[in-house]
């Protein structure tokens, strides 16, 4: 059994999950950025962290998730402004387990990430904001160690 951590991220969010995880798998692993375009053939279980963006999981996850093939375990996390049972949240979830069906998606964990100062103060002077910036300042801290401590678990309870 050989496990894929792979992450994409900007400004970091997505990127303390997919280590609190690799820290957690107990059998051969690997930790990867999306960027270094890992083949998922080489593995056996693959977990891939994404960021949300205008509803969709980021461009590079979008690319990356269709290339899972052979009913592969896979398990799929995401860090977002707005809170995990919101309906664009879980249209964005819907998203990514469409695009990875051919693999076998064994559960699906969201938590919610702030924003980066520059970030905020950039759609801050928008004239039209998107509606998801209305719960930037409740993600604000996020994700901290209540979310990776309930991360992990719910890792260890579904996935294992
Ligand atoms: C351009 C842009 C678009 C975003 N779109 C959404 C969105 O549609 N919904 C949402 O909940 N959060 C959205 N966010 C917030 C990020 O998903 C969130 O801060 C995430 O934790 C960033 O992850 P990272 O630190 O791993 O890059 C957006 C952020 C940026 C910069």
């Amino acid at each position: 059994m050989k496990a894929l951590v792979v992450y994409s991220t900007k400004t970091n969010n997505t990127l303390k999950l997919a280590e609190a995880l690799y820290d957690t798998i107990r059998y051969r692993k690997e930790l990867k950025s999306i960027d270094d375009n890992p083949d998922p053939e080489d593995y056996d279980f693959i977990a891939v962290g994404f960021w949300v963006k205008d509803g969709k999981p980021d461009p590079a996850t979008m690319e990356f998730l269709p290339k899972i093939r052979d009913g592969k375990e896979v398990f799929l996390f995401a860090t977002h402004a707005s809170p995990r049972d919101s309906k664009p949240i879980r249209n964005a979830m819907k998203i990514a387990k469409e695009l990875a069906n051919k693999g076998r998606i064994l559960a699906t964990f969201g938590c919610q990430g702030e924003l980066s100062p520059k970030t905020m103060e950039k759609i801050a002077a928008q004239d039209t904001k998107p509606a998801w910036f209305a719960d930037a300042p409740a993600a604000k801290g996020h994700p901290d160690e209540k979310d990776i401590a309930e991360f992990v678990h719910f890792f260890n309870t579904n996935c294992i």
